[in-house]
């Protein structure tokens, strides 16, 4: 069984996060969320796995996983997930494999998906209950089995979404071959599947144990920090100078925290800085981050972020590689901005 993991998307609904940087990069609890993907693969017992960039993104992402044994697999451009996928056949060659979005984040892991594949069957699809399944890629079921797959339905005939992670034998990349761009113009892989199931091959839905979360847009990743924060077991190998760490914090090696109060669950990444400040639930701050004398709850700070000398507390944020927000002293007691395409700001 081989791994394919996708990061050649252009991330747009993420931007200005992504001009600079790929969505797999961005750190949610700490971690760049490829991370997750790579280590539920490997815990599942998927040790060949490859992963497709794109010439944007591949710089960062060989940076984001040196250290983890993968090939990578470059798509010029990105034409649809099943696009990437035929992309990759030289690596996949003859053998089954775990197709996993890079933006997606499985809580228990993949292992279901694997032990569903077995002989006779062509392909395994992880399935989650939605509220919106109009948003989605939603099969219709008889027993264990998809009898059919629409794509944003208008009129759903069920509440099942398809979640990031698929299984396929080989099958699939001769589908995919006689595919045709879609509307949008991208060659889908609901389309590869549908062309399984037309043909009369067995394709399977399991449902997701725990919570699922594609990482698509600004409020996603908030609430992806926070879930993944709630499972997070505390520790101090920072420096925690006349502070209150309450609840599960994790201060981690070389960060210090300084006069300061934190309310857990938070985590405050290598050499970030919390002086005079308030670090409140739901929070991480990345490598080398700031919080001097600010406030901050529910937020995300990449690397080396800074927040200092604001007199609100800052909610619901996230400050990319080394943004940064300042009160100023003196006059004209003004707001000044330098904002990136497409940044977002909303003062009180
Ligand atoms: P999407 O979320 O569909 O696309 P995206 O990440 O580019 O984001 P947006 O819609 O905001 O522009 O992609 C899901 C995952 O698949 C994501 O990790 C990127 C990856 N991907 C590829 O690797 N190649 C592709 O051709 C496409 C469309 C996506």
């Amino acid at each position: 069984m081989k791994g394919l993991i996708l990061a050649a998307g252009r991330g747009t609904r993420l931007r200005p996060l992504t001009h600079t940087r790929p969505k797999p990069v961005i750190r949610v609890a700490g971690r760049p969320i490829i991370h997750y993907a790579l280590d539920n693969l490997l815990a599942a017992g998927v040790e060949e796995i490859g992963v497709v960039v794109s010439p944007e993104t591949e710089k960062d992402l060989r940076e984001a996983l040196s250290g983890y044994p993968v090939r990578y697999i470059l798509q010029e451009e990105p034409q649809g997930l099943a696009h990437a996928v035929a992309v990759a056949g030289d690596f996949l060659k003859e053998s089954p494999f775990v197709l996993y979005l890079g933006d997606n984040l499985f809580q228990r892991g993949i292992r279901p998906y694997l032990e569903a594949f077995r002989e006779g069957v062509s392909a395994v699809l992880a399935l989650v209950r939605v509220g919106n399944p109009r948003q989605f890629g939603v099969a219709v079921m008889e027993g264990e089995r998809i009898v059919r797959l629409l794509e944003k339905p208008k009129d759903p005939p069920s509440d099942l979404a398809v979640a990031g992670v698929y299984v396929f034998t080989p099958e699939v990349l001769e589908v995919i071959q006689d595919l045709k761009p879609s509307a949008r113009g991208e060659y889908e892989i609901t389309d590869a599947i549908q062309g399984l199931i037309d043909r009369g091959k067995k394709v399977v839905g399991v449902e997701v144990e725990g919570w699922w979360k594609d990482t698509g847009r600004p409020a996603d990743l908030l609430d992806a920090n926070r879930l993944l924060l709630e499972e997070l077991s505390p520790r101090v190998e920072g420096e925690v100078e006349e502070s209150q760490l309450t609840g599960r914090v994790v201060v981690a090696r070389g960060a210090r925290v300084v006069g300061s109060t934190v309310i857990g669950p938070a985590f405050i990444g290598e050499g970030a800085l919390v002086e005079g400040a308030y670090v409140g639930p739901f929070t991480s701050l990345g490598p080398g981050a700031r919080v001097v004398r600010s406030e901050v709850e529910y937020s995300i700070l990449e690397d080396q972020a800074v927040l200092e000398n604001v007199a609100l507390r800052l909610q619901e944020s996230i400050l990319g590689v080394g943004a940064e927000v300042k009160s100023r002293n003196g006059l004209p007691r003004a707001h000044r901005l330098i904002l990136g395409d497409l940044s977002q700001v909303e003062l009180a």
